[in-house]
């Protein structure tokens, strides 16, 4: 009796006290049940495995595999999803002494069952409702289905776009990537841990993994202490103070040593100096990975570096199961380290209620009845119309006119649907994906005649198609190409050195430029593209990235004018790769271009522009919008105050509109050199045609610090340019103001 009452008490306080009193209480329970665990029972609960064998077909490490976990030896497994299979798993892990249950984690990356824009796209929405909603959807579904983690958001400030996975961050920009990664966290775990429609997210990889040297996955990192706070941490601090229930480490090094084995980013930063509380995963394998780096000589070392510098759990490297007790036992690690590792994963445990129903995930009924639910493919459309650039639009060639009698639609990607999907799919049926065919038949039914030819491949050399493709555009009044990259040629292990079109596509732009039919190119890819002859002679073109499930949808109410285009470029993209790497915030150099004319001894290029194709903060609408009346509240900003910015901000074309209004400032002199350009805040607002907004930004001095070696973060007195513009590159509204 006494015992009923005591667990439903406990029970009850859990659920009842927020905040501290229940950190507390489940501090408490994992203190009780860490006194009951062996040795290897807590390293159990530092193995993940991947659960792909699990659930295949039988096989030798499938039956390990299975016993490790029936045996206690696995805290968590990724890649098994689904209500019937994490179930079953579930049930085997139960069956360990301890029962303690199983974290399933997935990389739910942009979707789902409902396959939302890769990140890198709806990062140019710069619409912190949508991203939020779309993180929302995926949380809601793959909790439907069994899911407690998705190893997402990643958070990487990615600056060259020939490493693969820009296609999966917020861009090159750390305060657009910061009110990102927030945003997303908060998406996908709500504002506390335990709901059955959210789910654990994942501020990955940290740390720098986006300063990839070259671009090339793997690779090194080689960044100052500066910039790596400056620049690359921010996303992860904003995660970190949105909640964000784990972190993954990451590939690269950083100062030589691999960020798996590296104290400094985990123990003194991120579990220091953040006081977070959460608990850090590995990268795949990159525990045993540090020994091909040249770092650990061989496994036990790798454990033992990676323990000791606060990676608490090992995804597949099998280094802490094979290693971990002997080093605890001959006294090489601390039993201290392992505890807390374990407390960490066991609090998240208990946060999402696992022990007092570790089914809680995994029901049948709501998972039938949340998959499919036909609100979140309006969810899906309003996302990718909003993550849709239009970069170019000469003679208001769109929104494609009313009168048109026939549309030829040319190229490899005008009945794409795997690739539109993107390069992270874990449960979506890809068939599903609508494509700009589709999307353009639903919208002109029997009135417009839509012809097709491919022309080519997306990486073809072939160039038989061109001619059935020009004759297309001969009989046309306009032409629609949709061009590309496929959807593999970004993401994970997915580095190109030539970021160009690929094959012959832009060869057949040229072709069907050249029948002299106005010509509206769409782009799809995982990433900014080098185009420059479809950037010349195109009349019109729409970035379309990888949009997901609604793609053709949206891109046809663009091309027709039923969505009117608002996304701004999240990335620059470069005039060619020799750029690499550009970025809006770069320093002006003790010899910056003022006269394009004059490059002699100049900080330039004989053979090429500085600037980029396509700022960041580029993008058009089919109206226009005027900047007015800046004004500052005081001239002067003191510690502990902040300056007030208002303009006015009108719609001055004829139809709604809405426009992504960007602050930068520029800190003008200072101890260590600025950059020309800083984001510090953006709007999105929606305008009708003639009407006007008063727009209210605020600086404080935090927001205008920066990070210096050996002293940390600082602000400094001295003048501040604040800059509003529609662009990075299209400034509207100038001031200045002293820091005191
Ligand atoms: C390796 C990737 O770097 C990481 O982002 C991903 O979450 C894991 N694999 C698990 O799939």
């Amino acid at each position: 009796m006494n015992r009923i009452f005591s667990f439903s008490l406990v029970l009850v306080v859990s659920f009842t006290l927020p905040g501290y009193a229940q950190r507390k209480t489940i501090d408490q329970r994992v203190d009780s049940l860490m006194k009951l665990m062996t040795l290897a029972e807590k390293v159990g609960q530092l193995n993940q495995y991947s659960g792909r064998e699990v659930t295949g077909p039988a096989s030798d490490r499938k039956n390990y595999l299975l016993n490790d976990i029936k045996n206690g030896k696995v805290g968590s497994m990724l890649n098994v999803k689904g209500v019937k299979d994490t179930r079953e798993i579930q049930s085997i892990a139960l069956q360990s002494r301890l029962k303690i249950p199983l974290l399933f984690s997935l990389d739910v990356i942009h979707g789902y069952k409902t396959v939302f824009p890769i990140p890198l796209a709806e990062s140019a929405s710069w619409d912190l409702d949508i991203i939020k909603q779309s993180a929302q959807v995926a949380a809601t579904e793959s909790a439907a289905s069994g899911i407690h983690w998705t190893f997402a958001p990643m958070v990487d400030i990615a600056r060259d776009p020939r490493w693969g996975r820009v296609m999966e961050g917020a861009g090159e920009d750390t305060y657009l990537g910061a009110q990102i990664a927030k945003t997303r966290v908060l998406g996908f775990q709500g504002e506390q841990l335990g709901a059955v429609d959210r789910i654990m997210a994942c501020a990955k990889h940290f740390a720098a993994y986006g300063a990839s040297m070259a671009g090339r996955d793997y690779n090194p990192v080689d960044i100052s202490e500066q910039q790596l706070h400056e620049i690359y941490l921010p996303p992860f601090k904003a995660a970190a103070d949105a909640g964000v229930a784990t972190f993954m480490n990451s590939f690269n090094t950083f100062n030589g040593i691999p960020a798996t084995g590296n104290a400094y980013l985990q123990r003194d930063i991120l579990k220091g100096q953040w006081n977070y509380k959460g608990f850090v995963v590995s990268d795949w394998g990159s525990i045993k990975e540090m020994t091909p780096w040249g770092f650990a000589k061989n496994l036990n070392y790798a454990a033992e570096k990676a323990i000791l510098a606060g990676s608490d759990m090992d995804m597949e490297s099998e280094a802490y199961k094979k290693e971990l007790e002997n080093l605890v036992n001959n006294g090489k690690v601390d039993l201290k380290y392992v505890d807390e590792a374990v407390r960490r994963i066991l609090y998240k445990k208990f946060e999402l209620g696992l022990f007092d129903n570790p089914y809680k995930f995994s029901d049948e009924k709501r998972e039938a009845k949340v998959m499919n639910d036909p609100k979140y493919k309006d969810i899906a459309k309003l996302a990718a119309q909003k993550s849709i650039v239009l970069l170019k639009n000469d003679n208001a060639t769109l929104p494609l006119s009313k009168g048109l009698k026939n549309i030829a639609l040319i190229g490899p990607l005008v009945n794409a649907k795997r690739d539109q999907a993107g390069s992270w799919v874990v449960y979506a049926d890809t068939a599903n994906m609508v494509s700009v065919y589709e999307g353009l038949q639903k919208k002109y039914a029997k009135n417009v005649k839509l012809s097709y030819a491919q022309g080519t491949g997306i990486d073809d050399a072939l160039t038989n198609g061109f001619p059935e493709a020009v004759n297309a555009a001969k009989n046309a009044d306009v032409v629609v190409m949709v061009l590309g990259e496929s959807w593999d040629m970004s993401g994970e292990a997915k580095s190109r050195t030539d970021i160009c079109l690929p094959g012959q596509q832009e060869a057949l732009f040229k072709a069907v430029k050249a029948t002299g039919k106005p010509v509206v190119v769409v782009l799809m890819a995982g990433r900014p593209l080098v185009f420059n002859t479809i950037a010349a002679q195109a009349d019109a073109i729409v970035y379309a990235w990888f949009l997901g499930d609604q793609g053709g949808n949206a891109i046809a109410d663009v091309l027709v004018g039923d969505y009117n285009p608002s996304g701004k470029l999240p990335i620059s993209f470069p005039r060619n790769v020799g750029q690499i790497p550009i970025f809006y915030n770069y320093y002006n150099t003790g010899r910056p271009v003022t006269k394009p004319s004059d490059i002699r001894y100049k900080s330039a290029y004989i053979d090429s522009p500085n600037d980029p194709r396509f700022a960041f903060g580029h993008g058009l609408s089919y109206t226009t919008f005027a900047y007015n009346d800046l004004k500052l509240d005081q001239a002067t900003l003191q510690k502990g105050q902040s300056l007030k910015l208002s303009f006015k901000l009108t719609n001055t074309g004829k139809v709604v509109g809405e426009e992504v209004a960007q602050l930068y400032i520029h800190d003008q002199f200072a101890s260590i050199v600025r950059p020309v350009k800083e984001l510090k805040d953006f709007v999105k607002v929606k305008l009708k045609p003639g009407e006007s907004k008063v727009i209210n930004f605020e600086l404080t001095p935090e927001k205008l610090a920066f990070y210096q070696e050996k002293i940390g973060w600082t602000t400094e007195p001295g003048t501040f340019k604040v800059m509003i513009g529609t662009a990075s590159n299209d400034i509207k509204l100038e001031g200045n103001f002293e820091l005191k």
